[in-house]
């Protein structure tokens, strides 16, 4: 038996981390074995690419940056995601390819098909299911300045963020099986019954 892979994405501030509790909660009451992680930084190599690639004071060419994702995934996938799944542990990823896409493809500009390549070089499986949090990118940015100093995406001007969301939704688009789309405009509970709703459905599947 394998676990589901499932990931959490969206742009900054649009309310993953909350949810993720959500989620693992309704797991603990089926009594689903899981994990938990994110990208950048899930893997072993994982803690120094992170703060490479967050650090505001990095200068990284956009090339460089997707090689970073890239490598920081197939270090993240091959040591952490797919052991877990083969033992019929869930794993849940906070961020996964489609930040590749929505980001490096939408928000740096890099030809999708440049993307394309990588994966299948790399082997890169895909999520058995994707929320993806949606919300306005200014609204989105004022509760990510609220949180922490902003690091260097989050520093990326307005522009790059709504090319990311707008990248999102194509993406949603395209794969509509794989894909589910929460309103993150939503108060806490209108949020949460979104993702909860979700989750039975997936669960009866
Ligand atoms: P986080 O703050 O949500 O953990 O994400 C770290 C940042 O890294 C976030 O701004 C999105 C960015 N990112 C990419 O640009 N490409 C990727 O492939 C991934 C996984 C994250």
């Amino acid at each position: 038996m394998t676990g589901k892979f499932i990931t959490l994405e969206g742009i900054e501030g649009s309310g993953k981390s909350t949810s993720l509790k959500d989620i693992t909660a309704i797991l603990d009451e089926c009594s689903i074995k899981y994990i938990t992680t994110k990208e950048p930084g899930g893997g072993p190599l994982g803690s120094d690419l992170r703060s490479m690639l967050l650090n505001k004071d990095s200068k990284i060419s956009s090339e460089v940056e997707l090689l970073l994702m890239m490598a920081d995934r197939k270090d993240h996938i091959d040591n952490l995601v797919i052991p877990n799944l083969k033992k019929g542990i869930w794993v849940l990823s906070d961020r996964y390819l489609d930040s590749t896409y929505a980001y490096q493809g939408g928000g740096r500009e890099i030809d999708t098909s440049v993307i394309d390549r990588l994966v299948d070089i790399l082997k890169l499986p895909q999520p058995d299911l994707t929320f993806l949090f949606d919300l306005p990118p200014e609204a989105a940015l004022e509760r990510a300045i609220q949180r922490s100093a902003l690091d260097r995406f989050e520093s990326e001007p307005i522009d790059f963020h709504t090319r990311i969301r707008n990248a999102y939704i194509q993406l949603a688009k395209n794969n509509k099986r794989r894909f589910k789309i929460i309103d993150s405009s939503k108060d806490f509970d209108g949020v949460k019954e979104q993702v909860v709703k979700i989750m039975s459905q997936f669960l009866n599947d």
